[in-house]
């Protein structure tokens, strides 16, 4: 099996090196309208299948410096225990990179809203990449930097990019062909927001739960079909601006990775009383004329997309809705 190691050489080995006081990035936060569900290689996060996502205006500000004491990480202000799960897991991607008698201080902070049930990996992995391509002045390009990302945690191979974001799978056993890039153009209509059913923290990671579904659900095979389907949709109703399709897609597609995690086994099952609650409340504001569409991802909480044009109409109809910015 090919290691991460490898990977980073052999990305590195034409790269400059101008190494600078402190490395500074911002990565976006994304959700894919496609998901990624299920990886054909654990140790390089290579996926099954392709994905699509939307970048947001909000995500993670990082910097990175060296020093010749101790590794440390502060997250949000807060300086992390050294077995913190956070710490641990941004000191093992830093160490792909560790140069002799070397430590990291990493600063890292969300600007994602608190309690917006977000998942912070994939801006988290995507600028601390930025933050360590700007640290050592290696000038990556883009496509060498959305796999450095990816190393970290699959989704942040797309949280590089601001618009919508298409992760191709690859073929290949090194993954060199399987990293993000923008798709279509921006779509300034189309608005985003959050119904939380919970902020705590999941019953199962997603890690777990893909290596889960992958080996155990009877659905996994017909999932990697759906995705095939759901992606050339997205595509189409991105490009025709068809909001209608996009929606629907969407949520379809959510809906039926859902559904093949509940069949795996054990049954992995996200969701709350109030997630369905809500789902039925967007149903029957559609059923009336409105038209509004969620996603979910490994979580509770629906995200809800909509367009510009119907914001007030939705505001009122579903107070709890938490706005974010695409
Ligand atoms: O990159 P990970 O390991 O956090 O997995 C992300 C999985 C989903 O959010 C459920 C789907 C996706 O494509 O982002």
């Amino acid at each position: 099996m090919i290691s991460k190691q490898e990977i980073v050489s052999t990305l590195l080995q034409n790269a400059l090196f101008d190494l600078k006081s402190c490395g500074r990035s911002f990565a976006p936060s994304n959700i894919a309208l496609v998901k990624y569900w299920g990886k054909r290689q654990s140790e390089l996060n290579l996926p099954q299948t392709a994905s699509m996502s939307l970048s947001l205006s909000c995500g993670t500000h990082t910097t990175v410096s060296l020093n010749d004491t101790r590794d440390s990480v502060t997250f949000n202000g807060v300086l992390l225990a050294p077995h913190d799960p956070k710490a641990v897991r941004a000191l093992s991607f830093c160490n792909l990179f560790r140069p002799l008698d070397k430590y990291f201080v990493i600063e890292t902070k969300n600007d994602i809203p608190t309690g917006a049930g977000l998942a912070s990996s994939a801006s988290g992995f995507a600028a601390l990449t930025l933050a360590l391509d700007d640290l050592f002045g290696w000038k990556l390009d883009k496509r060498s930097l959305s796999i450095l990302a990816r190393l970290g945690s699959g989704s942040a191979s797309r949280s590089l990019y601001t618009g919508f974001v298409k992760w191709y799978e690859g073929v290949q056993d090194d993954g060199l062909d399987s990293f993000a890039e923008p798709f279509g153009t921006p779509w300034s209509e189309l608005q985003l927001g959050v119904l939380l059913a919970s902020a705590a923290e999941k019953p199962i990671d997603s890690r777990s739960a893909m290596q889960s579904t992958v080996a155990t659900s009877p659905l996994y095979s017909s999932w990697k079909e759906t995705v095939q389907r759901d992606l050339a949709l997205v595509e189409e109703a991105i490009t025709t601006r068809d909001f209608g399709l996009l929606g629907q897609t969407a949520e379809s597609n959510a809906l039926t990775m859902h559904a093949t995690m509940m069949a795996a086994k054990p049954p992995i099952f996200y969701w709350l009383d109030k997630s369905v609650f809500y789902m039925h409340k967007i149903w029957k504001l559609r059923a009336s004329g409105l038209p509004l569409y969620f996603t979910m991802d490994a979580g509770p909480n629906l995200k809800v997309l909509f367009l510009e044009k119907d914001k007030k109409t939705i505001t009122s109809a579903l107070p709890e809705l938490q706005f974010l910015v695409p």
